[in-house]
């Protein structure tokens, strides 16, 4: 690293905040396809002629934007990602980037005293949050493509019944019942979600395949068995203890010969490799009660000690930024009830 990608590195706020405002203002969306003014856009948007020029000016300083003779258009890469109703829309994931903006503001509070800096609920309290929660993830998910990837590095030919925990919009469930004709899903997930999970699901129309099931893991049984149990950016919110107990409690659910897979950013035995999951642990420190990234021997011990073999970890290719750690319960292992 030399000089300038300190200095980059140490004002990345504010590239940072001028994407956000710009989706926030929703720039993106009022250009379309169109070369347009600075004039004409801020008589569009109700904004500050002078103000909206300058913005413009970053924007297109910052590849956002293309400007000839004063009117300013979409680039290919902003026509893909910011204009709403492409099919790689980050809008969601940024709008949530820009709600925690308050958290990150509170950073160096937070290392002094080891406590989050937002009430640690999930988004469950307040429907704005919750519904830019999980637009969030809807949106990062359907941008990269996680679903199909994640699909494709597993053999589901002998699953018949999968259990999503903390599904949220339900991108996966949908995408691999879609493309699976012969799965069911059940998804568990807190009551505030679950509200926002069934549009989701009755707007693809898998509502006869797709169960929903109100409840909080830590404290609620979850019912049924299961070929596959999902877990997708669920062990980062938690503390070592809770993951812990959840994987002995789902692998009780798990049928003979069944796995659970486990998708998140996992951490090498530096815990500060891949940077993603060493950075991403910062925003659970802040948003969460004990969360934080784990690294693959942690993920493993637990594994073993919920009595899964096969242990296996396969790293997602980028941007995914994420690897699956793999278990299966023996196949001719009844579950205890
Ligand atoms: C980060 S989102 C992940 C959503 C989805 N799995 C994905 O990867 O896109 C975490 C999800 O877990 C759910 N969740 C968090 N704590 C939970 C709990 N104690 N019981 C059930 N669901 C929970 C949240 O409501 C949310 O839907």
């Amino acid at each position: 690293m030399d000089y300038s990608d300190l200095m980059k590195l140490a004002g990345g706020h504010v590239e940072a905040r001028i994407v956000q405002a710009a989706v926030e203002l929703e720039i993106f969306e009022t250009m379309g396809s169109h070369a347009l003014e600075a004039a004409s856009i801020a008589g569009s948007l109700d904004l500050e002629p002078r103000a909206t020029e300058l913005m413009l000016n970053a924007l297109t300083a910052l590849g956002l934007l293309r400007k000839r003779e004063n009117r300013f258009s979409l680039t290919d890469l902003s026509a893909r990602y910011l204009k709403r109703g492409a099919p790689g829309y980050l809008g969601g994931m940024i709008r949530f980037e820009a709600s925690l903006w308050h958290c990150w503001a509170s950073l160096t509070e937070a290392i002094r005293s080891g406590r989050p800096v937002r009430p640690a609920d999930m988004y469950q309290e307040n429907p704005t949050e919750t519904a830019i929660f999980i637009d969030a993830m809807d949106s990062l998910v359907k941008a990269r493509g996680d679903a199909e990837i994640m699909a494709d590095a597993f053999d589901w030919d002998n699953a018949h019944e999968l259990l999503d925990v903390g599904s949220g919009p339900a991108t996966y469930p949908i995408s691999l019942c879609q493309r699976f004709s012969n799965l069911r899903a059940t998804i568990f997930d807190l009551p505030a979600t679950l509200a926002l999970t069934e549009c989701y699901v009755r707007e693809a129309g898998l509502s006869s395949r797709i169960r929903l099931i109100s409840g909080d893991y830590r404290v609620d049984e979850i019912p049924g068995s299961y070929d596959v149990i999902f877990l997708s950016n669920i062990i980062h919110g938690e503390s070592f203890e809770v993951n812990q107990r959840l994987m002995v409690d789902l692998s009780s659910l798990l049928k003979p010969g069944g796995s659970i897979i486990v998708k998140d950013h996992i951490l090498d035995s530096t815990r500060a490799n891949p940077p993603v999951g060493a950075l991403f642990s910062l925003l659970m420190l802040l948003t969460t009660a004990a969360g934080r990234c784990y690294a693959a021997d942690e993920v493993t011990a637990w594994m073993l000690a919920a009595g899964l073999m096969h242990i296996r970890q396969i790293d997602l290719p980028a941007p995914l930024n994420s690897s699956l750690i793999i278990a299966s319960k023996e196949a001719g292992v009844k579950n205890s009830c």
